[in-house]
């Protein structure tokens, strides 16, 4: 998505060799222009897969959910990574394990708002090691949900995940893909949609 490679390579900042910082739209500042296109590629893309669900994970992934949700016109569930005082019952839950922080975290979805009846889009700002998406797709199966597919904004294509989630079979769709940050350059992969 060119707007997004555009907006990534103007105000996109290598803190790493492994790490891409984009608070000014995307993890701290929100543009909503932005996201509202993020949307309409999202939904372009996953048009004809009779979605009836998205499903992210708080807080960095909400956005860019919201604005699919919004196109698709379904609604977006977002897991939560701390217990919620009102969402107590009837919790499905997955073990997310962070390579960054080097700990297993709890995510949950109540029953209520996932059922066998969803076809979910799985939405995230960031796919590096894909712990984060595998854990999204585990409670939509605990749900007997089918899973339609994988939006990424943002895919590190030097890391595991992509190949991770596309050999388990998923269909993973990435907006901007990044071959490389050495160097404290950001380089992107051909894209190949569009
Ligand atoms: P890992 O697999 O590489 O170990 O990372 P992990 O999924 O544990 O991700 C830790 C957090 O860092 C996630 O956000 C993830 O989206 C984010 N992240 C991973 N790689 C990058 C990167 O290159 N740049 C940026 N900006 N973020 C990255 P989170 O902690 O869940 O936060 P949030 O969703 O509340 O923002
Ligand atoms: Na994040
Ligand atoms: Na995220």
């Amino acid at each position: 998505m060119e707007l997004l490679i555009e907006k990534i390579k103007k105000e996109g900042s290598v803190l790493s060799s492994s790490v891409l910082k984009v608070d000014s739209f995307l993890n701290h500042q929100i543009d909503p222009q932005l996201m509202l296109e993020i949307g309409k590629e999202f939904a372009q893309r996953f048009a004809d897969s009779g979605i009836t669900k998205i499903l992210t994970i708080e807080s960095s992934g909400i956005a860019p959910a919201v604005m699919a949700g919004l196109q698709l016109n379904v609604p977006v569930v977002f897991a939560r990574k701390r217990k919620s005082l009102t969402l107590v019952n009837n919790l499905i839950t997955a073990s997310v394990y962070s390579f960054t922080k080097e700990e297993t975290s709890e995510i949950s979805v109540s029953n209520q708002y996932l059922t066998e009846n969803d076809k979910v889009l799985i939405i995230d700002d960031f796919l590096a090691n894909g712990q984060a998406a595998l854990g999204l797709a585990e409670i939509a199966s605990k749900a007997k949900a089918s899973i339609a597919g994988i939006g990424i904004v943002i895919e590190k294509g030097f890391q595991d995940g992509g190949s991770l989630l596309r050999d388990k079979g998923y269909t993973v769709e990435s907006l901007a893909t990044i071959s490389s940050l050495e160097d404290g350059i950001v380089s992107f992969e051909q894209q190949t949609t569009e």
